[in-house]
């Protein structure tokens, strides 16, 4: 049998990709070797927010009375929340698998590995079978950087340290949770276990968390956390593990923290490891992330790359239109991706939103800009449901063409408000049309367009 387009690897990207191309009446196999959705459907960005979720109810039970509602004895179980995300994750696999089959993808859950090509296109083996592909979509994904720290991989191996796999589905809380890396995934955990009632502490290595994110939120999410108990050790090295505690140094001193259960956050890198990249001559780079261009080709004609496996941007939403733009340029439809305006958030609580250039980023590149920085309460709804709470919203002019080139929100609702901004840099918009919009009130968003005033 040869197919059209073989795709290896079923998350967001792959997934996509065979849906649009079995859309469009290409004969198409998806290889996925652990559960179709990848990491995104079935150990990531949706457990992650089923989770989250459970964690706000919780809260709001816990800080009701603010509000004027008291709950007696509000209290959490882990194994329901836990339940709760199976079913979740259930729900939308199924969703996924039905879309598959409704585009006539044939799906095997195997492992894929390319063997180079012969007269009828790329072999591609798969539980010791090989199929034969016109063109193939790598879609392999990341995995998470396990660095050779003492008693590292001997505390994995044991349970006692765990990734964004094995923490979302413990089903007992963790007395005090050590966070190694205060990046997405270290917050979003330490945000849930926080509410939850662990005692948290995230080492970081830089002398900031949030990495990319604008320095002004970075720190307001740091100190809204401390309030909560969260324990940070900024410009902190781990350096060791034993069988109860995690070890880091800072500043030539050595401390150790006690452990009862350990996250490793510390990145992902591109998942190209043995799958047979070499027996077709695809290019990496030194972190092994497979070169692409802006219509996600490889250095080799027919073999495409999407996903967090080129490394560009790892983030679901990435995949999918990355996906997209591989798909269209199979069918010779014009189509580019642009890196630009693709926002980024964090679900901890408050949320946190960007887009587009930060004051650092512009500063580096030498953009002539100004900003404006409010507070969110300037929208009126923002006060009326957040009680104490002190958001902003950061926004970036380029002083030369009056466009905007960055927004920043720390704020709840700014996940669901970000894209807004996205579509004001995507599209270039001139300030002063923006201003002509109506946006609904009262709602969040209207801090945005309030902040363009401040120019
Ligand atoms: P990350 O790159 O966001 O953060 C890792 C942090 O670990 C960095 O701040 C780094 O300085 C620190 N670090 C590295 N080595 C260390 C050491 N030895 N000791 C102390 N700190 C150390 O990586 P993370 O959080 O693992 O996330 C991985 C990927 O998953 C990212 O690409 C992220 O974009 C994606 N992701 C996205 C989410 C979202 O969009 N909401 C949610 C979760 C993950």
């Amino acid at each position: 049998m040869i197919y059209d387009l073989i795709v290896i690897g079923g998350g967001p990207a792959g997934y996509l990709a065979s849906e649009r191309a079995g859309h469009a009446g290409m004969k198409v196999l998806l290889l996925e070797e652990r559960n179709v959705g990848g990491v995104c459907l079935n150990e990531g960005c949706i457990p992650s927010k089923a989770l989250l979720y459970s964690a706000k109810i919780y809260d709001y039970a816990k800080t009701g009375s603010k509000y004027g509602v008291t709950f007696e004895g509000a209290s959490i179980d882990q194994e329901t929340v836990i339940k709760r995300k199976e079913k979740v994750v259930k729900t939308l696999v199924g969703g996924v698998k039905a879309a598959l089959k409704a585009n006539h993808v044939e799906i095997i859950e195997g492992r894929g590995k390319i063997d180079g090509r012969d007269e009828d296109g790329f072999k591609v083996t798969c539980l010791n079978e090989t199929y034969h592909g016109k063109r193939l979509l790598i879609a392999t994904g990341s995995v998470p950087i396990m660095p050779p720290i003492d008693g590292l991989l001997d505390g994995f191996n044991k349970g006692f340290v765990m990734t964004n796999r094995e923490i979302l589905d413990l089903t007992v809380i963790p007395e005090k949770l050590v966070v190694i890396g205060g990046g997405v995934i270290g917050l979003e955990m330490a945000s849930y276990f926080n509410s939850v009632g662990s005692e948290v502490t995230i080492i970081e290595m830089l002398d900031r968390i949030a990495g990319q994110t604008d320095l002004d939120i970075s720190r307001l999410l740091m100190k809204d956390y401390e309030k909560k108990g969260i324990s940070f050790k900024l410009g902190a090295k781990v350096v060791k593990l034993t069988s109860d505690s995690v070890i880091y140094e800072t500043a030539g001193e050595s401390i150790e923290v006690k452990a009862t259960k350990v996250l490793a956050s510390i990145g992902r890198r591109p998942n190209t490891k043995d799958i047979g990249l070499d027996s077709v001559n695809v290019e990496t780079d030194k972190r092994g992330a497979i070169l692409t261009d802006n219509k996600m080709r490889t250095n080799i004609a027919e073999i495409y790359a999407a996903g967090d496996v080129n490394g560009k941007s790892m983030l679901a939403h990435t995949a999918y239109r990355e996906a997209e733009v591989c798909i269209n340029n199979i069918l010779g439809k014009k189509d580019i991706m642009r890196y630009g305006a693709i926002p980024s958030v964090i679900y901890t609580n408050p949320e946190v939103a960007s887009v587009g250039e930060t004051e650092e980023t512009a500063k580096t590149k030498g953009i002539e800009y100004d900003v404006a920085n409010i507070t969110m309460r300037f929208s009126g709804r923002y006060v009326a449901e957040n009680e104490g709470g002190n958001g902003i919203c950061k926004v970036l002019r380029d002083k030369k063409n009056n466009t905007i080139i960055g927004v920043s929100l720390i704020g709840n609702s700014a996940s669901e408000l970000i894209y807004g901004a996205s579509l004001m840099i995507e599209m270039e918009m001139q300030i002063d049309d923006i201003k002509e919009l109506v946006f609904p009130h009262p709602t969040v968003s209207e801090a945005i367009r309030e902040a363009l005033f401040t120019f």
